[in-house]
């Protein structure tokens, strides 16, 4: 397939199409592959098409890897405000400290831009059911473009992720899986279930589109400082500059995974290669004290760094105890295309930089985010930062707890793994507890209805709030084979379809013993006569007109049916 960009092995060198479903270099089997464009045509093209777009993530779109964005799954990603820390800067002495704020994203995270991006990528590949680790914002995420994009999630995670926001997971329809373990366990035992019941990872930080997502943070702050300050005087008095857009000195972002900035470090990287801007920005990478692997491994001089197994922060978002590779390639990038400072921050320090950023910006931010924060007032007060600095800062993420009442129980499945503190967790251990998450047979519901869009929503509907075998048939005769050979616990059935409409199909099922007892739901958009609904009666379960139900009506008929 032809595309406007390509995929190399950061290993080998090696260049393929991409398939978000193949997640290894072919010829040295690295997961650690990158997209390259072709940044000599677009540094002509690009700078000419952006003045007359939108500001949001799809700007990019010649640097982005999906071939057919879908503006149906947007939800407006992208583009978020690039605000001046007016009383911030005083308190420090600094008058350019600004703050990207990614709490305007959809989800109210910085992941939205990943989760816009890779969804899209996945939905393209034709992904239908997947499963992601996450220390919460992830998920969140994640959900809201699955259920756009009408991919059921999976999502395990850590039980020290507030259940304000696995409730958040579990409203988009996801189903959540909490570990009573790690955040690095919870990744081990979602790849075990991925593998066991073969269905598509989350790669994290080996991610392609996550990567590509992130480094549009880059090409946002560039644009919009430049509109701010002014383009960047570049070159000898009398020269054109040869550069357009402005690039802060520093870009400050708390860290976890790392995803986040090895994104961002590429995005400012490709600005150069194009020519657009003259340098990349030093690069201010701030964890919490009680997680910190890369910190320590950077102030040691390290290129690998030895993982944290027990976390001891409050602030679970950040809490990836083991960085792996990703430590390993983001401070070879800093330290060779920009330079910067890898420090940590307690988590009190990280709380009263919550408290003052509302205070004193109006901006509330979750703690992830404040580790940032009271990482650039250490950097200030340890005279890294100068007072003339340009500093960006990325507001990873908001606070937003959801309310205890919305969900009501039964929302979470719990795994309890037998050692809370070890690293390997034994196998027949974590067969027991997976065994727990879900049971070998759901019930098995056909939906029958000839229109495509129709079956996708009452898929969507069962899939977000329940576990279901779900069957599909576009018209009757289809229906009636599938409920011979499945034996379904219900069927959803239209009643105008051609070849055989739902009177016929009733009546089939009727005339076989082994159809006579399946309970049915008619959903339907015709206007029954009375003959009609005298044919229906005894013969149907329940009635429903389309376009005059909620979901969770649908859901309470199915329910009550099944059990
Ligand atoms: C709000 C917030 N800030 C920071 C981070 C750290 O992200 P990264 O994966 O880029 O290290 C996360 C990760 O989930 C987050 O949700
Ligand atoms: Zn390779």
């Amino acid at each position: 397939m032809s595309s406007h960009f390509i995929i190399e092995c950061l290993d080998c060198g090696h260049k393929t199409p991409y398939f978000p479903t193949s997640i290894s270099c072919p010829k040295c089997e690295s997961v650690w592959r990158e997209a390259r464009y072709d940044y000599a045509n677009l540094s002509r093209s690009l700078p000419l098409q952006l003045p007359s777009r939108p500001f949001d993530i799809w700007r990019y779109r010649e640097l982005l890897p999906v071939r057919s964005p879908n503006p149906d799954l947007s939800l407006g990603e992208g583009g978020t405000p690039l605000i001046r820390a007016v009383n911030l800067g005083m308190m420090l002495g600094c008058s350019n400290i600004y703050i990207k704020d990614e709490r305007q994203g959809p989800t109210n995270s910085f992941k939205d831009r990943q989760a816009a991006i890779t969804i899209a990528a996945l939905k393209e590949a034709g992904i239908t059911e997947m499963v992601v680790a996450s220390t919460g914002n992830v998920a969140i995420s994640y959900s809201a473009y699955a259920a756009r994009a009408g991919i059921k999630l999976w999502a395990f995670l850590t039980s020290l992720v507030p259940g304000a926001k696995m409730r958040e997971v579990a409203l988009y329809g996801t189903q959540v899986v909490k570990i009573t373990g790690s955040y690095d366990q919870a990744k081990q035992v979602a790849a075990e279930f991925a593998r066991q019941r073969g269905l598509f990872l989350d790669q994290g930080a080996r991610t392609v589109p996550a990567i590509e997502a992130m480094k549009t943070i880059a090409f946002e702050i560039t644009e919009q400082l430049t509109a701010h300050l002014g383009p960047p005087s570049g070159g000898a008095p009398g020269q054109r500059p040869t550069t357009h857009w402005r690039v802060p000195d520093w870009y400050i972002q708390s860290v976890s995974g790392g995803m986040g900035p090895l994104g961002v470090i590429k995005g400012f990287s490709e600005m150069k290669a194009m020519g657009m801007v003259d340098r990349v920005p030093r690069f201010g990478m701030i964890q919490a004290d009680g997680c910190s692997p890369m910190v320590q491994a950077w102030k040691q001089n390290l290129d690998i760094a030895e993982p944290v197994r027990s976390p001891k922060t409050l602030i679970a978002t950040l809490a990836t105890g083991d960085p792996g590779r990703t430590y390993t390639i983001l401070r070879q990038r800093i330290q060779t295309e920009s330079g910067g400072e890898f420090e940590s921050v307690t988590d009190e320090e990280a709380f009263r930089a919550m408290h003052f950023l509302a205070k004193m910006e109006g901006i509330s931010v979750e703690p992830a985010s404040a580790v940032a924060f009271a990482g650039l007032v250490k950097l200030v007060r340890a005279g890294q930062i100068k007072p003339t600095d340009v500093v960006v800062i990325n507001c990873t993420g908001h606070t937003l707890p959801i309310e205890r009442t919305v969900l009501g129980t039964g929302w979470a499945r719990n795994v309890v793994l037998p050692q809370e503190t070890g690293t390997e967790v034994p196998e027949e251990g974590l067969l027991s507890a997976l065994s727990k998450i879900a049971v070998d047979r759901f019930p098995r519901i056909v939906i029958a209805d000839d229109n495509p869009d129709v079956r996708r929503l009452i898929r969507r509907i069962l899939q977000s709030q329940g576990n279901y075998t779900l069957f599909e048939a576009s018209d009757g005769k289809e229906a009636i084979r599938i409920a011979q050979k499945e034996h379904p616990d219900l069927i959803i059935l239209d009643l105008m379809m051609p070849e055989m409409d739902g009177f016929s199909v009733l009546d089939s099922l009727q005339a076989e013993p082994e159809t006579m007892d399946i309970p049915v739901i008619v959903v339907t958009a015709k206007e029954l006569t009375p003959e009609e609904k005298t044919r229906l009666q005894g013969h149907i379960q329940s009635l429903m007109q389309k376009g005059d139900f909620m979901s969770d009506e649908l859901l309470d008929e199915v329910r009550a049916l099944i059990r």
